[in-house]
């Protein structure tokens, strides 16, 4: 299988968040290496390139590509909620820039035995780290009906969650269910016809949901954020890129969280949290251009959010 997975908003990216040729650049997201070898290619023999992914096979194709860079490069293999442990044992302690580009790769989606994909039948999986404990499997059928309706609701923000759950309760206690295309098919059945006709394919938002699920994408993003600005240096840039509106939201709130000064309750008459602003950020996020979705359909729910150190 080849690695293909065609990187967003890429020069947008790496634009926004180089500073120094001469710098440290963390690529949290290393995935096939687009933006960090892009990035890269712009460092002197004195930058350095260090890449993050909990996937093992991204890892391997990743150091490959980054090979012939002429800056330093620094492959770990992490989830990058240990990214400040992660730099501190090699000795990083402070960095120019940071990539986050969220998700799973195209790579991943595309690789039936990864159990990503609705569109290919595979096992029940999802994990980006395969030595992870939780997989989809268990979550469909082990988890309890409120969680299962509360996760697809939430993070899939899926309106037909009660009907979906009802059905994969009703099949599981039959059979366990194991393969991603029995899953699918447990969903169409679910959602009725008048539903299906339009829209995205009736089992998107219920796989999302279940691979944010196994993955604990969202729970981790806050602290992460907060650990990569702590170790910025001043006028060190981090870029996220989002590409759903659970993530986006939590990225904007972040950012709002580190680039407000003072958060007292307004009839206060002086401060007392003495809160400090640490970024400066854009309200608006960057977007691909219509030629860039045209070319790459993926991007086209992308989002660019930047933070500058003050
Ligand atoms: C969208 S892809 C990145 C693609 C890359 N920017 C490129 O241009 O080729 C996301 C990658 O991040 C990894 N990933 C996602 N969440 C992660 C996490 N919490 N920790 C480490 N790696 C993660 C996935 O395994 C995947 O390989």
């Amino acid at each position: 299988m080849e690695f293909n997975h065609v990187s967003v908003l890429l020069h947008e990216t790496v634009d926004s968040v180089l500073t120094d040729p001469n710098g440290i650049y963390v690529d949290c997201t290393l995935g096939g290496a687009g933006h960090a070898h892009a990035l890269g290619e712009r460092l002197t023999p004195e930058g350095m390139i260090v890449g993050l992914d909990q996937d093992e096979d991204a890892l391997a194709v990743a150091r490959e590509r980054l090979s012939n860079l002429p800056c330093k490069v620094l492959t770990i293999p992490t989830n990058f909620a240990n990214l400040k442990e992660a730099l501190q044992s090699h000795g990083i302690h402070e960095v120019d820039g940071f990539i986050f580009d969220l998700g799973v790769s195209s790579y991943q989606l595309d690789t039936p035995e990864r159990g990503f994909s609705y569109m290919n039948d595979g096992p029940l999986d999802m994990r980006m780290d395969k030595d992870a404990p939780l997989t989809a499997e268990i979550v469909v059928n082990e988890y309890s009906y409120e969680d299962l309706v509360r996760i697809i609701k939430d993070y899939g923000e899926e309106r037909w969650a009660k009907r979906i759950v009802d059905f994969i309760v009703d099949a599981r206690n039959t059979q366990r269910i194991i393969t991603t295309g029995e899953l699918v098919s447990i969903i169409k059945k679910a959602i009725p016809a008048k539903a299906r006709q339009d829209g995205p394919h009736p089992a998107k938002r219920t796989f999302q949901a279940i691979r944010i699920e196994v993955n604990r994408e969202l729970a981790i993003l806050h602290d992460s954020f907060v650990d990569a600005v702590e170790l910025l240096k001043p006028n060190g840039r981090i870029g996220v890129i989002t590409f759903h509106s659970l993530e986006d939201r939590i990225t904007k709130q972040t950012f709002k969280e580190l680039s407000t000064a003072c958060v007292c309750p307004p009839n206060l008459p002086v401060c007392v949290c003495n809160n400090k602003a640490v970024i400066k950020a854009k309200n608006k996020a960057i977007e691909p251009s219509e030629r860039e979705i045209e070319i790459n359909p993926r991007s086209r729910s992308a989002k660019l959010r930047v933070g500058i150190k003050l």
